[in-house]
Order: C-alpha cells, then sequence, then structure tokens
C-alpha cells in the first residue's frame, strides 16, 4: 500500500504557513522586498525555536499582500495537498494577514481564496474549508476584530473559528468574547493549546472557549485526568507530530504521546500544520508513524474516520468525501 495515493483527511493547516519557500521567494522578488534573513544557504525556512518561527512565518506574510497573492498560493497549496493523497482539507485563514482585520479588505481576500479552492475541486479533487483564526500574541482587541471578519463571513464554506500564535501570551479566557461571537454566528470552534502550554493550557483552552476541538493538545498527556475527561467529552485532537518534532517539542517520535493519547481513548487526527516549515507532507506523516508505532491502513482508516466527523462541514459534503474514502 502507498500512503501517498491513500484518500486521506487534513483538518490542521495553515494556509499561509504552507506556502513553499520558493513561491515566497518569488513574491519578494517580484516585489523587490527583501526577505532573503528568512532563508537558509539551500533557500529552506531557517528558525531555531518556535518564537523565532513565527517571526520567520510572519515575515513570509509580509509579500503575501494582494487577493491575488491569495489565489495563487491557495491554488499552489491544494494541488500539493492533492499530490499526496488528500480529499479534504480544512485550513486555517488569517484576516490578519488579509487585509488587517478589516472586514470588507477580508471579504476581497476570501473571495479569492474561495475562487481558488472551486477550481482546486475541479481540477485537483480536492475539497477545502474555511477556518478563520485570530492570533494570540496580537491581542484580544484585535481577535475581536477577526472574530468579526468571520461572523460576518460565515457559512457554509466558512465554517470555523480557531486561534493560533504563541500560547504563552495572555490566557484563554481572555479571547472568550471572540469565541462567543463566531459561536453565535453558528461557526465551529478549535483552539491551539498544548503545544507549548502544559496540560492546564488545554483545561483552559476546552473550558473557556468551549472548542470541540484542540490543535496540537499532546501535552494534555502529562495529566491522565484531564486525558480521560477529554477522551469522556469527545474532544478531537488535531496531532501535528512532524511539527512537534522540528520545534522541539519532543526529541523524536519514539518519545511523542499520540500513540499514548490514542490507547487512553482521544479521538485525534493527523495533520502537517505548516508543511515546508516542517519539512512535512501527509505522507510522510503517516510514513513515519508505520514505522516508529506499526500504524498500517486499518488505522489510516480510522483517523480518516474520526477526521471526516469531526470535520467542520455540512452532512453532504461529508457524505460526498465519506464516498471518496470508501474507495480505499
Ligand atoms: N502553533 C501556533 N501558531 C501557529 C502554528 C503553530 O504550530 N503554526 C502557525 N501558527
Ligand atoms: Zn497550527
Amino acid at each position: 500500500m502507498s500512503f501517498r495515493t491513500f484518500p486521506k483527511v487534513e483538518l490542521h493547516l495553515h494556509l499561509e504557513g504552507a506556502a513553499p519557500p520558493k513561491f515566497i521567494a518569488g513574491l519578494a522578488k517580484e516585489k523587490h522586498v527583501d526577505i532573503s534573513g528568512i532563508f537558509d544557504e539551500r533557500g529552506n525556512y531557517a528558525f531555531r525555536d518556535f518564537l523565532q518561527f513565527l517571526k520567520v512565518y510572519e515575515a513570509a506574510t509580509q509579500v503575501l499582500q494582494s487577493p491575488e497573492d491569495f489565489r495563487r498560493l491557495t491554488l499552489a497549496v491544494l494541488e500539493e495537498s492533492a499530490s499526496h493523497g488528500v480529499v479534504y482539507s480544512e485550513t486555517f485563514l488569517s484576516p490578519d494577514f488579509c487585509g488587517g482585520g478589516d472586514v470588507g479588505a477580508w471579504r476581497e481576500y476570501l473571495h479569492a481564496i474561495r475562487e481558488a479552492a472551486d477550481q482546486a475541486e475541479r481540477d485537483f479533487g480536492i475539497t477545502l474549508r474555511g477556518i478563520v483564526t485570530c492570533i494570540r500574541h496580537f491581542g484580544p482587541d484585535q481577535a475581536k476584530r477577526i472574530a468579526l471578519c468571520a461572523a460576518e463571513t460565515a457559512d457554509d464554506w466558512l465554517t470555523g473559528f480557531g486561534i493560533a500564535g504563541d500560547e504563552n501570551a495572555g490566557q484563554p479566557a481572555d479571547f472568550a468574547y471572540s469565541f462567543d461571537m463566531a459561536r453565535e454566528a453558528g461557526l465551529r470552534l478549535t483552539a491551539h493549546a498544548g503545544e507549548w502550554g502544559g496540560p492546564q493550557s488545554v483545561r483552559e483552552a476546552w473550558r473557556d472557549l468551549r472548542v470541540e476541538r484542540i490543535g496540537h493538545g499532546v501535552r494534555a498527556i502529562e495529566d491522565l485526568a484531564l486525558v480521560e475527561e477529554l477522551a469522556e467529552a469527545g474532544v478531537v485532537f488535531e496531532v501535528c507530530p512532524g511539527s512537534n518534532l522540528v520545534l522541539g517539542v519532543y526529541p523524536n517520535l519514539a518519545a511523542h504521546p499520540i500513540e499514548k493519547l490514542r490507547e487512553r481513548g482521544i479521538k485525534l487526527t493527523v495533520s502537517t500544520d505548516d508543511p515546508p516549515f516542517f519539512h512535512s507532507t501527509m505522507t510522510r506523516e503517516f510514513e513515519n508513524l508505520a514505522r516508529v508505532f506499526e500504524w498500517n491502513e486499518d488505522d489510516v482508516r480510522a483517523l480518516n474516520q474520526t477526521a471526516i466527523d469531526a470535520a467542520f462541514c455540512d452532512a453532504s459534503t461529508r457524505d460526498k468525501i465519506l464516498k471518496k474514502l470508501e474507495t480505499a
């Protein structure tokens, strides 16, 4: 069996974070912006730790300046995902980088992204849905503007709201107003937690933001009572093992808690997060899990089922994707 061609569902992917370095370097040249400092001598993104990763990430977004840039980016990212067998994907979209939080500007960016998604569905057979994400270290006031962008554009395509960024900035409760606004607009909710913060950060995100999914969540393993509660509640973890290894959350895959979380009943899915930053693809994630934890086709099938059950899409989209998954 080839993990590459096996149909897969991916729920945790940052659109700008999926930009290949060559794509960003090409735009930088076109626009005469000097961001050469973010690349190493081989042209890969260069960073040493999480905070530097966030800086490099934000520097790369400086060259994404127009809806047209995001249209091209979306198409390139979806072509790459589809080439790794991804049939359904959800991507985090940041109005912060698409008009700075202005609702009118955000609508134009979103329109361009959706045009590219429609084209990718026709050309590559991949379905995309969008999750607006606010950025924690930009603070609660800016998050409210981002939540308003999300609430104003919520529909059957823009289906979720979340939070990413530096987990050590502020508390989840500081963002409760934004999550309440998004929930009232009908959006489904996820939050990054338990990547840099310990188990308490997962508990707080779950309790104070009332999310149904957690981005990463892996450090919940340090509190087994919490793991039991989250398993019982059916909270889904969007686990990104390759990301955790490159950013140094765990020294190697054998030390990663994904298998322990699964054994303890946590519903989990596997994603790439920011694939070119972490030299990751969906193929590579599953190849590594097969090598270290002896995961096989049945495990991939089970993970796909968890992911599509937890997907922020409507029932007819879910049925369509389930049919594609059944072919495997
Ligand atoms: N964690 C937090 N914020 C992020 C990430 C991540 O892995 N990727 C992009 N923004
Ligand atoms: Zn992420």
